[in-house]
């Protein structure tokens, strides 16, 4: 393993320092579509993740937002090495992890832990909590009184430790997720991802379950990849947020300019969804966007957005201008630390109704 050099930030902010724990480089994932009962043939492919570039910096809180299917889980989960990229590059603490084996992975694996949206799904049943936190000391083998060990984590996530014997049906949707907090925890990671972890939770039991992740994180310096399709969630944990669409990245700012200042008409259309006075949402215009999200099999030519964008149409009169048709955009700096991939950005403040009813 060689030390690797990784690019200058696009984006940074206060949290940005040094050198970033994870670099994602033209990261790409296709997943194969095959046909045929006896002989299956590959006929396409799944364009889950396209050329996605970011780095997330030591102790920093990454918000990756967009809708369902835009390739936010398999983002998470090639960083995390549960699936092997097309193309592209995933370096990790200075350290090229593309392509290492599952044996030199190993150590990585301590320090790249995952939290899930469905504590329930990924919690074994017939574990007690004892067991299913304890299971990351016994796989890596490490020394010392797991029992305590256990105990301790379960007393820091606001577990009763002497719930240690329990299942976990005997404990609520927030308490449960405080149990895959405690895994996640249990090897003293560098870096969390947590993909959609309060998604399934009530709106006050959310509250609680952001206020422990951040408290861990000032605790134990941890650095997370907080992943949601909800960007009323994101605003107050992230430090930068970026927005993925039909695989590509297509907005990357700090949470702050990205909700005042939103430059991509994607975002500002998920902005425009977020409820009036949550996460201090700004637009009230709620921006409907014609048609469904296109398949990531057949993905359109040019910006993968522009079927569906409202400021295509309004800059071309009704018509979707040529450029956006057949030209992918680049992820450029519209402003000092803001980068949007649009041929067409929204001003600072452009007025969002008008684009409702282009
Ligand atoms: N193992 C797989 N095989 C084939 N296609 C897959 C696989 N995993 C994901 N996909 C597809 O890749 C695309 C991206 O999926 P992904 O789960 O990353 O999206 P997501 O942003 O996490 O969505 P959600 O908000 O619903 O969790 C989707 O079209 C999905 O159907
Ligand atoms: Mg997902």
């Amino acid at each position: 393993m060689s030390q690797t050099q990784v690019p200058e930030p696009l984006v940074t902010s206060e949290a940005t320092h040094g050198e970033p724990l994870v670099s994602v480089e033209n990261l790409t994932k296709h997943f194969p579509v095959r046909r045929g009962i006896i002989f299956q043939r590959q006929v396409a492919a799944v364009q889950a993740v396209q050329d996605v570039t970011f780095s997330i910096y030591p102790g920093e809180t990454l918000g990756l937002v967009g809708e369902s299917g835009c390739g936010k889980s398999t983002t998470a989960r090639l960083i995390a090495r549960l699936l092997n990229p097309t193309s592209g590059r995933i370096v990790f603490d200075g350290q090229d992890i593309t392509k290492l084996s599952s044996r030199r992975m190993r150590p990585f694996r301590r320090d790249i832990q995952m939290i899930f949206q469905d504590p329930y799904a990924s919690l074994n049943p017939r574990q007690s909590v004892g067991q299913i936190i304890g299971a990351p000391f016994a796989i890596h083998h490490t020394e010392g009184d797991t029992r305590k060990r256990v105990r301790d984590l379960m007393d820091r996530v606001g577990l009763n430790p002497e719930h240690y014997n329990r299942y976990p049906h005997e404990f609520s949707g927030g308490q449960r997720q405080r149990i895959g907090v405690a895994r996640a925890l249990a090897l003293r990671p560098k870096l969390i991802i947590c993909d959609e972890p309060v998604s399934a939770l009530d709106v006050s039991i959310q509250a609680q379950i952001l206020n422990l992740l951040e408290d861990l994180q000032d605790e134990f310096n941890l650095t997370y990849l907080f992943i949601s399709h909800d960007l009323g969630v994101v605003r107050h944990i992230s430090d930068r947020i970026a927005v993925m669409y039909l695989g590509h990245l297509v907005e990357l700012a700090t949470a702050d300019e990205l909700y005042e200042r939103p430059r991509h008409p994607y975002t500002a259309a998920l902005l425009s969804a977020v409820p009036k006075g949550r996460a201090g949402a700004r637009v009230t215009n709620r921006i409907v966007l014609q048609g469904d999200v296109p398949s990531p099999v057949n993905p359109p030519s040019g910006c993968p957005f522009h079927p569906r964008c409202p400021k295509a149409r309004l800059v071309g009169n009704g018509e979707v201008p040529e450029n956006c048709r057949n030209e992918l955009p680049p992820l450029g700096e519209v402003e000092t630390n803001h980068v949007a991939a649009c041929w067409y950005p929204l001003e600072p403040g452009e007025e969002l109704e008008r684009m409702a009813h282009a």
